[in-house]
């Protein structure tokens, strides 16, 4: 009897421990505000693919994110306070759409890895491009 009391809270022990592993280890990455980008993107895929974005605008970081309200050096990646943003998800939709529907030769590939057109392909390094 005792025995088998022992073992009870030993088990229960053991699930105490493990929850708490899982609380402190996410098995999945950090919670993203992602929306159009795959949710289980590497970081490094994810920074590359935000310096394409300096690069083709002409643009610093800051352009569609806002800073940290304590450390006003660092920038809060995951709010969607610069409205900015929100445009840029809107033209990595179009982006994505144009590629997939006509440059989606490998079916295997993700539609929003796709990098035919681009947004340098229209930007050429101008935040906002001239219509004609
Ligand atoms: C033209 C606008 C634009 C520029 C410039 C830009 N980003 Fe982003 N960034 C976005 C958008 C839009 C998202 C959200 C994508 C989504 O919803 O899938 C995002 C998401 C991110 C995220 C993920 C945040 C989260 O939810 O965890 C990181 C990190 C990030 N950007 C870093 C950068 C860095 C670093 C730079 C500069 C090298 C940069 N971004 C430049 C538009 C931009
Ligand atoms: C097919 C051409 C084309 C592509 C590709 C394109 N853009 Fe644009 N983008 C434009 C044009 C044209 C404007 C200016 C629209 C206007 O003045 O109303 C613009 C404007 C913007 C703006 C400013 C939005 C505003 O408030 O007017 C942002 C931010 C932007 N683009 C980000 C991007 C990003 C990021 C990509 C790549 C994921 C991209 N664009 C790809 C043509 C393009």
């Amino acid at each position: 009897m005792l025995h088998k009391k022992k073992i009870i809270v030993f088990a229960s022990l053991s699930v105490f421990v493990l929850l708490g592993i899982a609380a402190v280890k996410p098995p999945f990455q950090k919670e993203r505000n992602l929306k159009v980008l795959p949710k289980d993107i590497s970081d490094a895929k994810l920074d590359s693919i935000m310096q394409t974005y300096n690069i083709a605008l002409g643009v610093k970081c800051n352009f569609c994110h806002v800073p940290m309200k304590n450390m006003k050096d660092s920038l809060n990646y995951a709010s969607d306070a610069e409205p900015m943003k929100e445009e840029g998800r809107k033209m990595m939709r179009m982006t994505i759409d144009i590629n997939k529907k006509n440059f989606h030769y490998n079916k295997a590939d993700r539609p929003e890895y796709l990098h035919v057109v681009t947004c340098k392909t229209c930007h050429r390094g101008e935040p906002f491009p001239p219509e004609d």
